[in-house]
């Protein structure tokens, strides 16, 4: 595979050098001290959407704040005479800068900063010195989605769903651990809840979407590999469940007399592991667990947990939900309790277009060169952005090696070099596209 890039491999170890370093400027902005943490509509929220903005002005992308949230740069594409030509569909490269409580510094921020590193490696100053322009078929995007991991709300994709023209108004009135509606949330950031529509993009404005992301996951570095193709994204749904008991003295209450809701609960929690273990390529996980009222010397009346579920394919993770339900109802029918649950989230399994599989897989070979001309296809368990938008235009997926697989978690890593790689073969990526458009429109 020829490659396509005519960048120096300085420039590249250059962008690398600046992406990690400002993984490690975006790090600083977190809610708590000693961690990270930012969450969606928050003052860090603000504050690294000014960061990125800065960013993309920086490299001549002319900037917004859409209707959601979402900080938005675009490099407008060259006309023959060299103005811009303002109603070019763009591609979008994008990720996110939101986090999970006690995050690493990559998931998703890497993507945004790979993705501005590609639209400086790619543009081309206009004529007389009037800023930058793509002098591609379409014109370059980069968005810093908002709202990805769901941290604050419960419900994932926020940004990503706005922009895809998909946003739910029954969303309004989810509120986060202190009471706040997304819709006061809204507000309270400057923005117009009645506008949100305006975020949405439609597929004609689009020529594809591209994200990169560390795997999350510890495939590629088994295999000691540095980079690979994303074929699809796990189906995900989450439930917020609710065991209900009765709340009794811990001293005066026999083993007989008790409806404990958190052994309930905890049954459960065992049981979703048994039934997940038992079907392939779908994986469940409790990650919250309250008893209330909460006490040492009350047994819990009620039990609260969340339960995030994913799989490769819809109907297998739907068939596992189901048997999680008889078993709740064997659970709690045995221990005289009660259960419910709403669920918060839900999103189908999303397939990357085979055309931008194709592309990703040509920018890896042609970057990686010798040896590597079959490069890892690989399922994503890992939920991204690229799920939202696969509903109104084409996406694709470059997955970079994360050391020991450790994500949302303060040691997770990728390393320079193969950032420097993943950008080179993102920016290959884009122009293999490009070739492609060019070829099809003639
Ligand atoms: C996002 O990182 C998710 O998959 O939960
Ligand atoms: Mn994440
Ligand atoms: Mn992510």
């Amino acid at each position: 595979m020829a490659a396509l890039l005519q960048t120096a491999p300085d420039t590249v170890a250059a962008a690398a050098r600046r992406v990690m370093a400002r993984c490690d400027e975006l790090a600083r902005v977190s809610a708590t001290a000693g961690g990270i943490e930012r969450v969606y509509l928050s003052p860090e929220h603000a504050r690294v959407n000014r960061l990125a903005a800065q960013w993309m002005r920086e490299i001549g992308m002319t900037t917004r704040l859409d209707a959601a949230g979402n900080q938005v740069g675009r490099l407008e594409r060259s006309t023959a005479s060299g103005a811009p030509d303002l109603d070019a569909p763009a591609l979008v490269l994008g990720s996110h800068l939101d986090t999970v409580p006690d995050a690493g510094r990559y998931d998703g921020i890497v993507g945004v900063l790979m993705g501005l590193e590609v639209v400086r490696m790619l543009r081309v100053p206009g004529p007389d010195g009037t800023g930058w322009r793509s002098p591609l078929p379409f014109a370059l995007e980069v968005v810093a989605f908002s709202d990805e991991e769901g941290t604050r709300f419960g419900k994932a994709l926020l940004g990503s769903s706005a922009v895809a023209g998909t946003w739910d108004p029954d969303w309004w009135d989810l509120t986060d651990a202190d009471g706040v509606t997304l819709r006061e949330a809204f507000a309270e950031f400057g923005l117009d809840p009645g506008r949100v529509g305006e975020a949405a993009r439609r597929p004609e404005e689009l020529a594809g979407y591209l994200e990169a992301h560390i795997e999350q996951g510890p495939e590629l570095d088994e295999r000691g590999e540095s980079l690979a193709v994303v074929s699809s994204i796990a189906s995900a749904r989450r439930f917020q469940l609710v065991v209900e008991g009765e709340a009794r003295h811990a001293g005066g209450t026999p083993y007989d007399r008790r409806r404990d809701a958190l052994l309930g609960a905890s049954e459960a929690a065992l049981a979703i592991e048994r039934v997940c273990r038992a079907e392939h390529h779908v994986i469940g996980t409790v990650g919250q667990l309250e008893a209330y009222p909460g006490a040492v010397n009350i047994v819990p009346g009620e039990a609260r947990l969340s339960l995030d579920l994913r799989g490769e394919f819809d109907d297998a993770r739907d068939d596992v939900w189901t048997s999680i339900e008889r078993e709740l109802d064997v659970i709690t029918g045995r221990r005289g309790l009660r259960w419910h649950a709403r669920e918060v989230h839900s999103a189908p399994a999303v397939f990357c277009a085979p055309l931008l599989q194709d592309v990703v897989r040509e920018g890896i070979v042609s970057t990686l060169g010798r040896g590597v001309d079959d490069p890892a296809t690989i399922f994503s368990r890992a939920g991204h952005d690229a799920m939202a938008i696969g509903s109104v235009t084409d996406v694709g997926m470059l997955f970079l090696r994360n050391p020991d697989g450790i994500s949302h978690h303060p040691d997770e890593a990728v390393s320079a070099g193969d950032v420097a790689y993943g950008t080179r073969a993102l920016a290959e990526s884009v122009l293999q596209l490009a070739a492609d458009r060019a070829v099809s429109a003639g």
